[in-house]
């Protein structure tokens, strides 16, 4: 059986750091990734990663900004070692050779996002994750790390308290195989493929939450999902913030920039959940086109700047779009983007189970709280990849390997097994859809008791159904029918998880907006959630939120 002391899933950002500073800490370590690293989600964050490096900026003014920005949801303790460490790991990145935009005066560059006080999002263009990611893999091989890729990990396996080893799935072959290990990292990034709307690859089904969920940890604050204010319509890919940190204007059917109803100060540069409100309220008021978008417009501006700072941007528009954004407005709408919950682990991305850490979007520290501001996803791939890397290879020193429970990778091969021969059902891909649909029409941003009450109820069907699916390619090699399949299951979980969650939370904090309940209450809803598995649905807990120096006040913007 293959042995690492350390084992690190998903080879996204987060991934890679934890694996690159574990490694440093001695350890041994793989990466096993579902995709090949550079393939991973984080290579589509795009507008920036913050810092306040400018002698103007502060950490003080980050976490003032982040911890409003989370409806004072986040732990005040995380966000602040967060905006302390922040500007040290961007100069480490550029140190390593990200390659990050520089302005006349040869510094590096920065730009305004959404909710916060100043520009502190540095970029690399509109390609900053896959500036990131670039450089960290670049780490990852000079350093001789093992990475095991396309190798999709469907179980994390604990022995009387302790993580053991994990399975997986070799996708080329279609090898079941154990290994055993002394920890594992879960980096497994996001879960937005349960919405159909969405800028998530469609890779992101949430694996690595609802292991851990289903190995006994609980999943955090599951109820508040971000929806990005402008995604494309039609493929609903990611139109960056950064095209309006360069000063781009969201226009109304009037031609009104309507965000001056909304947040006066900032406009477009409000935070994500107040914005994408905004965009779905003049839509529904009939102030936007053809009912579904409004638009976001660069036309103002030099053309050959857009070219410069949004590259990406004028390809999608072009390519999918069919729109030259230099010289139309761009069709956006709001979409799925980010999940703040996660898998809850502390300051060092350490859990509850022994063994077992999380970072990344998969994580839930709690930094984010009830709302992300955007550039701090990437800052906390780094930042709590690193620090989960380094607690990891701290924890397997002196430590020996542990017996791996044969019947654990026994189990799952009869179940592929099972699944394979069934001759006659439904297939995954009518019940992925069914439950994108749900999830898009009533677990959206704006939510009822009603909508979740017959979201919570379809759920629980669809997952019946899943238990009868078929597959019809029945092959080893490159089985993507069967993993397709496979990643049903997590994310009705996790489906079934955010609607539960989403249901009892009678409160409107941040992305989650309950119409029918639509004040913040603090007296009762200033905690978190903690979603724990039962095999008749979640069972919720709550725990407080950490107050330190920040005390919970109105948002204005
Ligand atoms: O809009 C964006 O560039 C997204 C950035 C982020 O989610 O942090």
């Amino acid at each position: 059986m293959r042995s690492h002391d350390v084992i690190v899933i998903g080879g996204g950002l987060a991934g890679l750091r934890a694996a690159l500073e574990a490694g440093l800490g001695g350890a041994d370590v793989a990466i096993i990734s579902k995709l090949h690293p550079m393939r991973a989600h984080s290579g589509s964050a795009a507008g920036g990663i913050n810092a306040a490096l400018s002698p103007e900026d502060s950490w003080e003014a980050h976490m003032e900004d982040t911890v409003r920005g989370s409806d004072y949801l986040a732990d005040q303790d995380a966000v602040e070692a967060f905006c302390q460490e922040a500007p040290e790991i961007v100069i480490e990145m550029e140190h390593f050779g990200t390659i990050f935009s520089r302005g006349e005066d040869g510094k590096l560059a920065s730009r305004p996002f959404g909710g916060h006080g100043m520009p502190r999002a540095y970029f690399a263009g509109d390609r900053t994750g896959l500036a990131l990611m670039q450089t960290s893999y670049e780490q990852v091989l000079k350093n001789n790390l093992t990475v095991f890729e396309e190798w999709m990990v469907v179980d994390i396996v604990m022995n009387e308290g302790h993580c053991v080893g994990i399975i997986a799935l070799d996708i080329p072959n279609g090898e079941l195989e154990a290994f055993r290990t002394k920890a594992v990292i879960l980096c497994t990034g996001p879960g937005g493929q349960i919405y159909r709307k969405t800028t998530n690859a469609l890779s992101c089904t949430g694996d690595g939450m609802v292991m851990a969920y289903k190995a006994g940890l609980p999943l955090k604050d599951m109820e508040f999902v971000q929806f990005h204010p402008t995604t494309l319509l039609g493929p609903n890919i990611l139109i960056t913030e950064a095209a309006r940190g360069e000063g781009g204007y969201l226009l109304n059917n009037k031609g009104e920039r309507f965000m001056s109803k909304y947040t006066p100060k900032k406009m477009e540069l409000g935070p994500r959940d107040i914005t994408s409100r905004a965009i779905v309220t003049e839509i529904k008021e009939g102030l936007g086109f053809d009912g579904e978008v409004v638009h976001l417009s660069l036309t103002h501006l030099e053309p050959d700047y857009i070219r410069e700072r949004l590259p990406e941007v004028v390809e999608y528009s072009r390519d999918f779009a069919d729109v030259d954004a230099t010289t139309d407005p761009i069709p956006i709408q709001p979409g799925q983007h980010y999940i703040m919950g996660g898998i809850s682990t502390d300051v060092h991305g350490a859990t509850s189970l022994k063994g077992v850490f999380a970072a990344g979007e998969c994580a839930c520290i709690s930094l984010h709280g009830a709302n992300r501001l955007g550039g701090n996803a990437l800052l906390e791939c780094l930042v709590f990849g690193k620090r989960a890397g380094a607690a990891a290879a701290a924890y397997v020193k002196n430590m020996s390997f542990e017996e791996f429970p044969d019947a654990s990778i026994e189990g799952w091969r009869s179940r592929l097994d099972t699944l394979k021969q069934r001759a006659e059902g439904e297939r995954t891909s009518k019940i992925r859809r069914e439950m994108q649909d749900t999830m898009d029409e009533d677990v959206g941003i704006y939510r009822t008791e009603k909508q979740l009450s017959l979201a919570a109820k379809k759920i629980k069907e669809l997952k019946k159904r899943h238990e009868k699916t078929i597959i019809d390619d029945k092959g080893e090699k490159f089985n993507y029918d069967l993993v397709a399949n496979l990643e049903l299951g997590y994310m009705l979980e996790l489906a079934e998880v955010t609607v539960t969650s989403a249901l009892a939370r009678k409160e409107s904090r941040g992305a989650h907006w309950r119409t029918d309940h639509p004040k913040r209450d603090d007296k009762k809803w200033l905690v978190h959630t903690l979603a724990h598995y039962d095999s008749k649905g979640p069972v919720l807990k709550y725990e407080p939120v950490k107050v330190t120096t920040l005390k919970p006040a109105a948002r204005t913007y």
